[in-house]
């Protein structure tokens, strides 16, 4: 028996035999699953989804840094504007939805937020 793990199972489970759970979530109100600890981020692009925010002159944006720092990733979740999908786990009953618009400049305690986008350009 093989020791690689299986596809679809990036943590390995299967081939551990550990059991995963599943959340559940939406976003612009079509359902988004995925397995439990896995961000917002991750979610969407595993739908295909690859961007899902627009500048305010109508650039896409979505995944670019991945790890908090460029903003780009800005997404509404449960009400709450502004919160970076690639730092927050998809919960269950999660009601994500796109963004447009220039990225706030809260920066959810990081201190790191510049005003532009992760192209150079001014975000505002
Ligand atoms: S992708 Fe850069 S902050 Fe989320």
């Amino acid at each position: 028996m093989s020791d690689i793990p299986q596809a679809g199972s990036p943590h390995g489970s299967e081939r551990t035999g550990a059991a995963t759970s599943r959340v559940r979530g939406t976003f612009d109100g079509e359902p988004l699953e995925a397995e439990a600890g896995t961000s917002v981020a991750s979610a969407l692009i595993a739908t295909g989804t690859r961007s899902w925010r627009t500048t305010r002159e109508g650039r896409s944006r979505g995944l670019f840094c991945g790890i908090g720092v460029c903003f780009d990733c800005l997404v509404e979740i449960d009400g709450e504007s502004g919160q970076r999908a690639c730092m927050i786990p998809l919960g269950e009953g999660m009601d994500v939805r796109s963004a447009s618009g220039p990225r706030t400049t809260h920066d959810a305690g990081t201190g790191t937020s510049t005003g532009r986008d992760a192209d150079g350009t001014d975000a505002a």
